[in-house]
């Protein structure tokens, strides 16, 4: 199987490779299932693209299969992940239409398989996430979306909730007590696994809407949808630009893959 050494994971709304050539849609075989994606180039590096919620939307933010996709990105040699997301805005300085390169997240979900290591074959491990989301890429993004003026907030905090449903204006004022920026579903513990395989992993989310209670009027999935179409032929250039250009060594920190203790 040809291999890769940078990964995008789509998110709601990204579901086309258009920034990439040559490409192959492949099945990855690993022992957490089967995952299918396509593997292609940009600019002469190889990169795979992997569609989260599946073909055409059909898999539920709670049972998309984390663990399989992580190691599916490990399997094929990928040392770094630029994931995109949908979110909510909590924070009035971050408006529908603008970008949020993640720093840190709240983890409100409940029912996920959240580990590769959960005793067993696997052992136990305890991961830190200091820094859960790769320094070195938001770095390399930001700049990146400076020099093409795409307005991205460099810096942000995302609650992760378990939906599929949205939140109650209440649960959305809670999160911002505790510090909450931006709302979406898949993060956690995508992040998480990411960070356990020592893959550098980044999210550059979309602010698709403001959170319920903030919002003049109950959200749907179309709304969503609109402000990501709005928004998806920037986060293409930004997405290119990337995997054009930045390195797949770095030193930003984050740890190579844990060893079960
Ligand atoms: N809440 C949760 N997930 C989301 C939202 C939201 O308001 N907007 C886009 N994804």
């Amino acid at each position: 199987m040809r291999k890769a050494e940078l990964a995008v994971i789509g998110g709601t709304g990204v579901y086309r490779a258009e920034m990439l050539e040559n490409i192959q849609e492949v099945d990855v075989e690993t022992r957490y299932g089967k995952v299918n994606l396509l593997l292609g180039t940009c600019e002469g590096r190889n990169v795979a693209f992997l569609t989260r919620h599946g073909k055409g939307h059909t898999v539920p933010p709670h049972l998309i299969n984390y663990r399989a996709n992580i190691m599916a990105l490990k399997e094929l040699g990928v040392k770094k992940i630029i994931a995109t997301a949908a979110v909510g805005s909590l924070n009035e300085e971050m408006a529908p239409h603008d970008f949020v390169l993640l720093d840190q997240f709240l983890d409100f979900t409940k029912t996920r398989q959240s580990t590769f290591f959960d005793g067993g074959v696997q052992g136990v491990a305890h991961v830190d996430v200091t820094d859960p989301y790769c320094p070195g890429i938001r770095k390399f993004v930001f700049e990146k979306a400076r020099a093409l003026r795409i307005k991205v907030h460099q810096g942000g905090c995302y609650v992760c909730t378990e939906g599929p449903r949205y939140e109650t204006p209440a649960e959305i004022k809670m999160f911002k007590q505790l510090g909450g920026d931006v709302v979406g579903m898949t993060s956690v513990p995508e992040v998480v696994l990411a960070r356990e395989a020592g893959i550098c992993y980044a999210t550059l989310c979309m602010v698709t809407n403001y959170a319920a209670g903030i919002s003049p009027h109950a959200l749907t999935h179309e709304e969503v949808l609109v402000v990501m179409k709005e928004m998806s032929e920037d986060i293409s250039r930004l997405i290119m630009a990337t995997l054009a250009e930045m390195p797949v060594e770095m030193e930003c920190g984050c740890l190579p893959e844990l060893k079960s203790m």
